[in-house]
């Protein structure tokens, strides 16, 4: 007969590592866990609570009635609020960038799934496959669902897409040859889930103009770097992307994706009568919307800039007082270490109540993605609290 090794209830893949929290709720930079201890928040929801844990839902529930929240009209009808989000966003996202360009935009749930249509857009519009990406590059879990699908029009469409042949990977930093077979170069402005890496100056504009050269578009990736986490709205907008995708901060902890490019290239890959259909049930979701002018309301009440002032500083004595090697900027920081220091420290600072995650492929880079609502005195207990763990020394 077979055992039962144990009465776990989630998959393997999704599970919670051992001894950590369990959250009963969360608020402003703190969490709350059922053991009754309470945490100072460093991860955030990996950077996506860009505004703090509640904030985000607690004005939605202020400001919008359940009615207007609960409804699922899928892609073919719109609503009152999605058009309005709709709307602010290309407004907000267009104020910045360069050549104001007319734009187009797309309410979606997740980061993969921003990527993924950014992705499919450039097969559409270019008729190419070949996809350039960084080493180191996070781009999200998920995108083979077409694959799965009997749908051979999407199939035929989208194939090249789960061809992992096509996908070639070039070292971060440094301006790629290009062809005439090059669909995109998709790249994070600075790499997140890779430490916190920041590319040399120059870099995201090169990238542009190789794109130009062969007539390849550029995807940036600012789903974990973009709307605030790094104290600018998009960061890396200079480069004039012909795609753009935003997630985490765009909804600060509430589910919300957006994919926006500019009306050339979505009128290329989606234009034409045949052209295949990116939908979904929850498309431009209600609740996602209301997120959206929440937060982007919260961009017009505070600056940025002032609010990441106090950060640095902090981060400058820790990196003085331990081995770590301080890098980042905004509310987007990294302590680098030797391998398994920050994975170490992560443990140490949880028995300290606080919650850091470690980055990097060796466990050896601490990422900090604090909310810029954090206060003073939370952000000195974490000075503390991380130089004394005995492996950050
Ligand atoms: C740069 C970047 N792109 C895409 C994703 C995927 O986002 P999601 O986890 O919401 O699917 C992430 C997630 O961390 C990310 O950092």
């Amino acid at each position: 007969m077979a055992t039962r090794h144990h009465n776990r209830v989630d998959l393997p893949i999704w599970s919670p590592k051992e001894g950590a929290p369990v959250w009963e709720r969360a608020t402003g930079e703190f969490v709350h866990a059922t053991d009754g201890r309470d945490y100072i928040d460093l991860s955030m929801g990996w950077g996506a609570c860009l505004w703090g844990h509640g904030l985000v839902a607690e004005r939605i529930f202020e400001h919008y009635t359940p009615a207007e929240l609960a409804q699922g009209v899928g892609s073919t009808q719109t609503t009152a609020i999605r058009e309005r989000a709709e709307q602010a966003l290309v407004e907000w996202v267009g104020a910045r960038w360069p050549g104001s360009p007319d734009l187009r935009v797309g309410i979606l749930h997740t980061g993969a799934e921003a990527v993924e249509a950014a992705l499919k857009t450039a097969l559409a519009a270019t008729g190419r496959t070949e996809i350039v990406a960084f080493e180191g590059a996070y781009h999200g879990s998920f995108g083979s669902a077409v694959a799965a699908s009997d749908t051979p029009d999407a199939r035929r469409a989208f194939a090249p897409t789960f061809s992992f042949d096509d996908v070639r990977h070039v070292p971060f930093g440094e301006v790629p040859e290009l062809s005439e077979r090059t669909a995109c170069v998709i790249v994070e402005p600075v790499q997140g889930s890779a430490g916190v890496v920041i590319p040399p100056d120059g870099f995201l504009v090169g990238l542009r103009a190789a794109c130009d050269r062969v007539g390849a578009l550029l995807i940036l990736d600012d789903v974990l770097a973009g709307c605030g986490r790094t104290g600018v709205r998009m960061e890396g907008i200079e480069c004039r992307p012909d795609v753009l995708t935003l997630a985490k901060a765009l909804c600060s902890g509430m589910m919300g994706s957006a994919v926006v490019m500019t009306s050339d290239v979505a009128d290329a890959a989606w234009g034409s009568d045949d052209a295949p259909r990116l939908s979904s049930t929850y498309y431009g979701h209600p609740f996602t919307c209301a997120a959206i002018l929440e937060v982007l309301a919260l961009h017009s009440q505070y600056d940025l800039a002032s609010l990441c002032r106090h950060f640095e500083g902090a981060l400058r004595r820790v990196e003085d007082a331990t081995s770590f090697t301080l890098r980042g900027k905004g509310a987007f920081w990294a302590l680098a270490g030797a391998k398994d220091q920050a994975s170490q420290v992560s443990t140490e600072l949880l028995e300290r109540g606080v919650i850091a995650d470690a980055a990097g492929s060796d466990g050896d880079v601490l990422s900090l993605k604090p909310s810029v609502l954090m206060r003073d005195e939370s952000l000195e207990r974490v000075v503390s609290a991380i130089i004394s763990c005995p492996s950050a020394s």
